[in-house]
């Protein structure tokens, strides 16, 4: 048996969201970034979600992923995903001065800061969609995302990592 947790970061309950229709397809609990259990290096797959902020992934999702990274991931799989506010638009600049796509920027991220400890395989099967955009509490953009079938997506996308990994 695969023993298999969800862990994200969410501001405004899009990522939340996602987390948890991925929860439900894969059958297992999704838990915030503050709840991580103390036994996570039990853990054999990591399912990690965060979400962009200002064209970099958002400061809370960086460190606690730099945290987690820290511990010993030795031999465990990783799949990812996040949530965001545009998909499509080129970013305007990054650490090297190049412009990059969301998701390109996003995965690369999750993924450099995620490699940092050894040994990890980081799946190909990853999740995206687009959330409402809320500031000061009131939603200023991509009202009603993440939609119904994002949603429908997100549990398809748990089913397929139960299937193919646990
Ligand atoms: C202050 C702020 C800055 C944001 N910057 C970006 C951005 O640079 N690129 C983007 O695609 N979305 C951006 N977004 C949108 C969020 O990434 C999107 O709403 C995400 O789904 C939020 O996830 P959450 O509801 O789980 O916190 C921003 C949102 C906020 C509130």
């Amino acid at each position: 048996m695969v023993n298999t947790i969800i862990i994200y970061n969410s501001r405004g309950g899009n990522t939340k969201q996602v987390a948890e229709k991925i929860a439900e397809g894969l059958g297992v609990q999704s838990v915030n970034q503050k709840n991580i259990p103390k036994n996570i290096e039990d853990y054999d797959f990591l399912v990690l979600g965060s979400w962009p902020m200002m064209f970099k992934i958002s400061s809370g999702g960086k460190r606690w992923l730099n945290k987690l990274s820290k511990k010993n991931l030795d031999g465990k799989t990783v799949a990812l995903f996040f949530t965001s506010g545009g998909p499509d638009e080129d970013m305007p600049k990054t650490d090297n001065g190049q412009p990059k796509k969301i998701k390109e920027m996003m995965f690369e991220t999750m993924e450099n800061i995620i490699n940092k400890s050894k040994n990890v395989t980081i799946l190909e099967d990853r999740f995206y969609c687009k959330g409402a955009i809320r500031m000061m509490g009131k939603i200023m953009e991509n009202e009603g995302h993440p939609n119904e079938e994002a949603l429908e997506q997100a549990k398809t996308f748990g089913e397929t990592l139960k299937t193919k990994f646990s």
